[in-house]
């Protein structure tokens, strides 16, 4: 992790916890990190609750003026109109939203999402003004055939095609294979990766946005291998999944400086 980027830690949810219980977690959350004195310079948080508990979890966080930023888990590509179910970039400003993640794998797999839509949700979040953590990564057949980084390199440029990336990026590197399987990547395997896609940033955006772009590792996180991930050079926080719903094991990977002496 290099010192001119503050380190990102970002919880993802996924389909857990209804509102009612996204506001006793912030608030639980926020709880524990004041308790522990988090310095918002050691890390950067962000929760990522389903849509439904985005409001709720708005109102916490401006009442309580809590140091958490929050964002949601997809949007759709189109700004309004006939298109059932999905939601709008719009909406998730006007829900004070400064980030949304797009391109999850599981959105990639289980919803059939291609690169172009991708590109395209890329291109909408910018419309809005919230910075998309975008997640790239190989499947374990990938990994067989290509080796580690071509795939999310490929993955990062089409998402990239036409984009400005000066609007706000973070890149997020998630090995399938890796994902809720308990077996994270090894740090010299993240950094690795990481270091291909600041190359591809810097080759299309310059070198002073891919130096400025955080680049997180995702992928069996905890807060027993958070530290190592953060003492490589382009590895600059963490998309965390299943940890994240566990208050303690999260604000523990948050305070990663702290406990492991990193
Ligand atoms: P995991 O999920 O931490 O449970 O492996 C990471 C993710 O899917 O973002």
């Amino acid at each position: 992790m290099a010192v001119n980027r503050t380190p990102f830690i970002a919880g993802n949810w996924k389909m857990n916890l209804d509102h009612l219980q996204a506001i006793a977690f912030v608030q639980k959350l926020a709880w524990s990190l004041a308790d522990a004195k988090h310095d918002a310079a050691d890390a950067e948080v962000a929760v990522f609750p389903p849509f439904t508990d985005l409001r709720s979890v708005q109102t916490l966080v401006a009442a309580d003026d809590l140091p958490l930023a929050y964002g949601a888990q997809d949007l759709s590509q189109h700004d309004s109109g006939a298109y059932t179910g999905e939601v709008s970039g719009a909406f998730l400003a006007k829900l004070d939203c400064r980030y949304v993640i797009i391109g999850h794998s599981e959105r990639r797999t289980l919803h059939g999402e291609s690169d172009a839509e991708v590109n395209a949700k890329v291109k909408a979040a910018h419309r809005h003004g919230l910075i998309p953590v975008l997640c790239v990564g190989e499947t374990a057949e990938d990994l067989e055939q290509h080796g580690a980084s071509a795939v999310p390199v490929a993955q990062l440029r089409a998402a990239l095609e036409g984009v400005d990336a000066g609007k706000g990026l973070v890149v997020a590197y998630e090995p399938v294979w890796a994902i809720g399987s308990g077996k994270a990547a090894t740090p010299d395997q993240a950094q690795q990766v990481a270091a291909a896609l600041r190359g591809v940033l810097a080759e299309i955006a310059g070198e002073e946005l891919a130096a400025a772009t955080r680049i997180l590792y995702g992928g069996s996180v905890k807060a027993v291998n958070i530290a190592a991930f953060l003492r490589e050079a382009d590895v600059d926080g963490a998309l965390v999944g299943g940890a994240s719903l566990d208050l303690d094991e999260f604000s523990s990977i948050v305070r990663f400086k702290k406990h492991v002496g990193a």
